[in-house]
């Protein structure tokens, strides 16, 4: 299982999953600025097919392999999608909910042949048109203009990316149910997390999702997009640490 861990064994575990079209490396200043005081556990997010719900079982068997019961589980944008079907198939399993620059709703149709029109376009194998246009569409302005090497960084994050992997989730994408009858089950504390620049999914979902959750909180990073634990790092962190101290 590809996992990346950082962290004491014995410490709260955090699972972070991923968005797209990245890796469970964009969580490399998570697990450098976190883990003095929890054991953050960032795996791949396996497509076996292309579902969220197959997605979050395979968290679920990271957890087991682990030997880990239960965890705080977040996600950022497809991450979240993930996190949402976790909770819904394995909520006894959830300590606490971390729901980052995503959404409840399902694709629009607009969205969806968006997503079909990029899986034509890796068809041949050649990802540089989808990383390009995510490139522009999820940094944010300020980071953009600003932040040269984390624009650089993301790029990098999105190259590593394979056209199958690509292709499997996309499909998973357009294929998820919609969550916002999910959000008001969540028993577990959650904590909704929004760039101020993010564009993808804006701050006014976000409000709006920790308003449905019965325990929601939101924390907005200023000056970050739809990345915004890569674009503010510092902030991101800050944030996650006082709700992970929160917790009972
Ligand atoms: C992501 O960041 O994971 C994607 O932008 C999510 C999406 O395309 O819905």
């Amino acid at each position: 299982m590809s996992v990346r861990e950082a962290g004491p064994r014995d410490a709260p575990a955090v699972v972070l999953l991923h968005a797209f079209p990245l890796s469970g490396e964009m969580w490399r200043p998570q697990l450098e600025g976190l883990s003095d005081r929890w054991r953050l556990i960032a795996p791949e997010i396996v497509f076996n097919e292309p579902s969220v719900d197959a997605a979050a079982d395979h968290v679920a068997a990271v957890l087991d392999e682990l030997g880990l019961a239960d965890a705080v589980v977040g996600g950022l944008s497809m991450g979240g999608y993930v996190a949402m079907a976790f909770w819904r198939r394995h909520p006894a399993r959830v300590r606490a909910l971390v729901l980052a620059d995503t959404r409840a709703g399902a694709d629009t149709d607009e969205v969806r042949e968006r997503r079909s029109r990029q899986q034509q376009q890796v068809a041949g194998g050649d990802t540089t048109a989808v990383v390009e246009a995510m490139l522009d569409s999820l940094p944010g302005p300020y980071t953009k203009a600003n932040r040269p090497e984390v624009v650089a960084e993301i790029r990098r994050l999105m190259e590593a990316a394979t056209a199958e992997g690509i292709t499997v989730a996309l499909e998973a994408m357009k294929r998820r149910p919609d969550s916002t009858a999910t959000l008001p089950t969540v028993s577990a504390p959650a904590l909704v997390v929004v760039g101020e620049e993010d564009s993808v999914s804006p701050p006014e979902v976000a409000r709006e999702m920790s308003e449905i959750l019965p325990t929601g909180r939101l924390a907005v990073i200023p000056r970050a997009g739809h990345l915004s634990s890569l674009e503010d790092p510092d902030a991101f962190n800050a944030e996650l640490a006082s709700f992970l101290a929160s917790l009972p």
